[in-house]
């Protein structure tokens, strides 16, 4: 039988991104402006609810711009999720800022309310100004933004979701990205809509996504000659990616549902071993289920997550580990850090499952096989 690779989050096409990318190409449309990347940013507004939106090259490049758009500056504070990818933290770093990395809760896995308001309260007793907050929505799950988003209101911090991982997935009926004063969504191969490689940053303000627009497009005046009172960047999304990536929008809810679909399932096969649990979802809303993410508690199984890890492997099936948290970065080494241990923890006995839109029964049976039996194995 063949033996083919089950990887984690693999792309999915419907046949619609080559409908939208065929206009481009018909057009001559094949520039980084055009119909495709207006229609892109206009249906991601529609779907989230989000104002307004500026498509871009990358998650990075939105959220590098929302800090500027913050006011962040040499010196400045900037509150980040400890549990997460890179891409959240180091656009903090573009700006000459401190990351401040904050510490997950039990119930969400994302920045824990209590320790969030411990770091802002302790950085301004020393003088810090802590500028903006990048709160990330990790796997698809949103944070608790209420409490978060109260405490920024009353130390006039500016709040970032970090919705990286999570379009699709709501927070008190809103789809998060949409809630703050600004919200990047990255669509790189991996997300649950991909433009081949993209971002968007979403707004309330006209203005301010307009001027994000202007810096993404190298801060070019408008004059009829290059001119430019600021210092801009390369960042716009060309209109084959937003032709690729409005393809896949069309179908996100299937995406949605059938994410959460395979994380049932494997929840149905697993949750009866003792020892074994996963990724909660909150009350408050719907995980997109981005990612199944499983934890193996060491007191009760004697096979850690590297072993589960490398037995799939062994069947050709891609997992991976769980974020390392920001703090415990080396190149982070020296960043302030409010930290209770929770993410460690999460990242030493946690592992990532294939949880791409387009596995097949047949490829999760044959996971879940794997999982059993090396398990079982002590
Ligand atoms: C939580 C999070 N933030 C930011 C990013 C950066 O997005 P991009 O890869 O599009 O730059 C990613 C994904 O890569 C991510 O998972």
């Amino acid at each position: 039988m063949e033996n083919k690779r089950i990887y984690l989050s693999p792309p999915y096409q419907n046949g619609r991104e080559k409908i939208f990318a065929n206009e481009a190409f018909d057009s001559n449309w094949i520039a980084p402006i055009g119909p495709q990347v207006d229609a892109f940013e206009r249906e991601i507004c529609e779907y989230t609810g989000a104002l307004h939106a500026a498509a871009l090259s990358s998650g990075t490049a939105a959220l590098h711009l929302a800090l500027i758009l913050a006011g962040v500056k040499q010196g400045d504070d900037v509150v980040c999720s400890s549990f997460t990818f890179a891409g959240s933290a180091f656009p903090i770093t573009y700006l000459g800022a401190t990351p401040v990395f904050v510490d997950s809760e039990e119930s969400t896995w994302n920045i824990s309310p209590t320790l969030f308001e411990e770091a802002v309260i302790s950085r301004k007793k020393i003088g810090k100004t802590i500028r903006a907050a990048v709160v990330v929505h990790l796997y698809g799950q949103s944070a608790d933004l209420d409490p978060i988003a109260a405490i920024c209101e009353k130390h006039g911090i500016v709040l970032i979701e970090d919705a990286a991982e999570s379009l699709g997935a709501t927070y008190k009926d809103r789809f998060t990205g949409s809630i703050a004063r600004f919200g990047i969504l990255s669509f790189n191969g991996n997300k649950i809509i991909t433009a081949s490689g993209g971002g968007m940053l979403v707004g309330k303000s006209k203005d301010e996504i307009d001027h994000a627009r202007y810096l993404a497009t190298q801060a070019r005046d408008p004059a009829p000659y290059y001119q430019h009172t600021s210092i801009g960047f390369n960042y716009r999304m060309s209109s084959i990616c937003a032709a690729v990536g409005r393809g896949q929008l069309t179908d996100i809810e299937f995406r949605v549902q059938r994410r959460r679909e395979i994380f049932a399932r494997y929840a149905e096969s697993l949750l009866s071993i003792d020892g074994i649990s996963f990724m909660p979802e909150a009350g408050f809303g719907r995980s997109n289920r981005w990612l199944t993410c499983m934890l193996i508690d060491p007191e009760k199984i004697h096979i850690g997550p590297e072993e589960l890890r490398l037995s799939l492997e062994a069947k050709n099936i891609e997992s991976r580990p769980l974020w390392k948290p920001m703090h415990l970065q080396p190149v982070f080494a020296d960043a302030p850090a409010f930290i209770d241990g929770t993410s460690q923890r999460l990242f030493r006995t946690g592992i990532c499952l294939p949880s791409g839109t387009a596995m097949t029964d047949a490829e999760l049976d044959k996971t879940v096989s794997c999982i059993i039996v090396t398990l079982n194995g002590k």
